[in-house]
């Protein structure tokens, strides 16, 4: 999970691909790098432990100088961050350069036999034994053209990438390849962009073509863009798609974080998640991935719930949904164990994969595997025509817009928005859920929008002001029972990432098993207690606290009183039917990690050792 930017055209490559690795740091900012081709030169390169403006202060001497040039954001796999492990990486005779996002598996065998052929490696990385592996293949046939070269190379490998090639004696030529992660392919007027994401060129150009699984491409502006199969050199006509991508949705809009930004787009978010799907007037729910296979997931013996960390939690709520609407059994499984056991899957299964980037590289192992099994494949992810969205039988988009923010908010909402769609329309087709019942709980469903903004607008200071009180803290536990249980973890999850302050999220009844142990005076209790949903029971739990010193921050329904009385911070959240909570209760958590974090110096959107989406292992 780096990013890669590349760029042949007209304009200053340098800026182009700088701007471009700020676009796409969140997928990885522990070091950057950038090289340039210039004709009758030898390529320049910069690279550096740190972040693209780290990148900057060593290379602003190259600004101007060439039209083509390749850059990368790194979040590294083999080898510590660090200037020498930083892409691009150079082949021996310095004449090939190339980026990578992904894990060549099988790298050591491979750096064994280039070692013995006379190789020397500068760095600890996979990369640098494939760029290496492609001089290997021109040293042994001097004939052998360049995109022929790595095509060889590419074949001897295995693993996960996507990767940008450059070589010297060919200016103005870019090779590209994908297998496992995402590259997409701007095409410009007399230009040409490469990019993990089309966010680097969408102020370029809205045509793009993303490269398929197992394809290559030679770009350059005299022959445009050839795509080929990597194993058999067949050549492939590519897909041109309109990017529907704008400028303003990826940038902050005034907000100091995209984090902030995407917490305050989620009214906005979870509108667009419902609009064209939930019609109230006509008393239905229309969702085009669902309709045609309702019978399908209706008659599953079994749906398993496959995701990982805040899409995982999401499945828990889906759980909780299902279970309680469409009466059929589920069960919710990290992607990252599933793909390792033997589960028990048959024909008769519907799996639902649930992804805000749709690349997560165990969610999308898991999947195949279902898949193989004879699952019936069903995804929910955010980003249009991602690698999970292409392999599933049927899905739902979430339509949050791009998340940018390494710490997932509006996805999440979006995601439960999707899953509450799912669930109710099941439920109804199997007729679990009365006409009335079913038209009670649309018509909250479509108030829930309006519910998000007024939680906004009233807990944005009380958060913030009781975060000021919590900067020093060590430790959080976040407690909450039912469709709140799976709420609490993320909020958990929310604090945990972006402050680096541990916390522990667990169903609130459970916390006399074990966790009851930590609480005196000096930990802090986020308890979600809404009126509906085991209110009497978190009553007591809030009791048991209370006798052992802990700090309470209780996140209660307008009006609320026994909770309060006992809470020392108070935040009121607009009460909706115990299954909508979650997605009204997560907004005031989010904005108490956020304001704890920012108030402790930490970079909010790039949390440290974090990535955006999780290509590798
Ligand atoms: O893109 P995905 O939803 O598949 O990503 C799954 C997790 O990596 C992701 O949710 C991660 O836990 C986020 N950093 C949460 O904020």
């Amino acid at each position: 999970m780096c990013g890669i930017v590349g760029y042949t055209g007209f304009q200053d490559a340098y800026e182009v691909v700088i701007n471009g690795l700020r676009r796409l740091e969140y997928r990885g900012y522990d070091s950057a790098g950038i090289v340039l081709d210039r004709e009758n030169a030898s390529f320049d390169v910069a690279k550096t432990k740190g972040k693209v403006d780290d990148l900057v202060a060593v290379s602003e001497n190259l600004s101007g100088k060439s039209h083509v040039g390749m850059g990368h954001t790194r979040w590294a796999t083999h080898g510590v961050p660090s200037d020498r492990n930083s892409h691009p990486h150079l082949s021996n005779n310095g004449k090939i350069a190339l980026v990578h996002n992904g894990i060549i598996e099988n790298y050591d065998t491979i750096k064994i036999m280039l070692t013995e052929k006379g190789f020397t490696f500068q760095s600890e990385t996979d990369t640098e034994v494939l760029v290496n592996l492609i001089q290997f293949f021109m040293d042994m046939d001097a004939s052998l053209d360049f995109p022929t070269a790595v095509r060889f190379a590419l074949n001897e490998v295995y693993g996960a990438y996507a990767i940008t090639v450059m070589h010297d004696d060919f200016p103005g030529v870019l090779v590209v390849a994908r297998l496992g992660s995402p590259l997409a392919i701007g095409l410009g007027t007399n230009e040409y962009f490469i990019a993990s994401d089309a966010s680097p060129f969408v102020e370029f150009t809205k045509e793009a073509v993303y490269l398929e699984e197992g394809h290559m491409a030679t770009i350059s502006l005299e022959k445009g863009v050839d795509i080929r199969t990597i194993k058999d050199n067949e050549k492939i006509v590519p897909q041109v798609q309109e990017l529907k991508l704008s400028l303003e949705q990826i940038e902050k809009g005034g907000y100091e974080h995209f984090m902030l930004k995407e917490i305050f787009e989620q009214p906005k978010s979870i509108h667009d998640t419902l609009r064209g799907r939930l019609l109230v007037e006509e008393g239905i729910i229309k969702m085009a991935g669902i309709w045609d296979h309702l019978d399908r997931i209706n008659k599953a013996q079994k749906i398993t719930i496959i995701a990982c960390g805040t899409s995982w939690h999401a499945g828990l709520i889906g759980e909780y949904l299902i279970e309680e609407f469409a009466r059929i059994p589920v069960e919710v499984e990290y992607a990252s164990e599933f793909r390792y056991r033997n589960p028990i899957i048959t024909e008769n299964d519907v799996v639902i994969a649930i992804s805000q980037s749709g690349e997560t590289a165990d969610t999308m192992a898991a999947l195949k595997m279902a898949k193989d099994k004879g699952a019936f494949i069903y995804g929910i992810c955010n980003v249009v025509d991602s690698s999970i969205a292409r392999i599933t039988d049927a899905g739902s988009y979430t339509h949050a817009g791009p998340e940018i923010g390494v710490a997932s908010t509006k996805a999440f909402t979006a995601q439960l928005t999707v899953l509450s769609l799912i669930a109710l329309k099941l439920g109804k087709h199997k007729g679990n859920l009365s006409n009335q019942e079913f038209m009670r709980l649309i018509t909250e469903l479509e108030a829930i929008p309006k519910k998000v903004e007024e939680v906004l607008e009233k807990t944005h200071d009380i958060t913030k002001e009781i975060a000021k009180d919590f900067v020093n803290a060590q430790n959080f536990l976040y407690l909450g029972r039912g469709y709140n249980f799976p709420a609490a973890l993320e909020g958990a999850l929310k604090l945990k990432e972006i402050s680096y302050i541990h916390a522990e999220g667990y169903p609130a009844a459970e916390m006399k098993h074990g966790p009851i142990a930590l609480i005196d005076e000096n930990m802090p209790i986020v308890i979600i207690a809404p009126k509906q949903g085991h209110y009497d029971k978190i009553v007591s739990n809030v009791q048991e606290i209370k006798a052992r010193k802990g700090k309470i921050i209780a996140l209660v329904n307008k009006g609320d009183t026994q909770v309060s009385s006992m809470a020392d911070y108070v935040i009121e959240f607009p009460e909706t039917s115990e299954c909508f909570s979650p997605i009204v209760a997560s907004v005031p958590l989010q904005l108490l990690s956020y304001y704890i974090a920012v108030y402790r110096g930490a970079n909010v959107d790039q949390p440290r050792n974090l990535a955006k989406s999780v290509t590798v292992e």
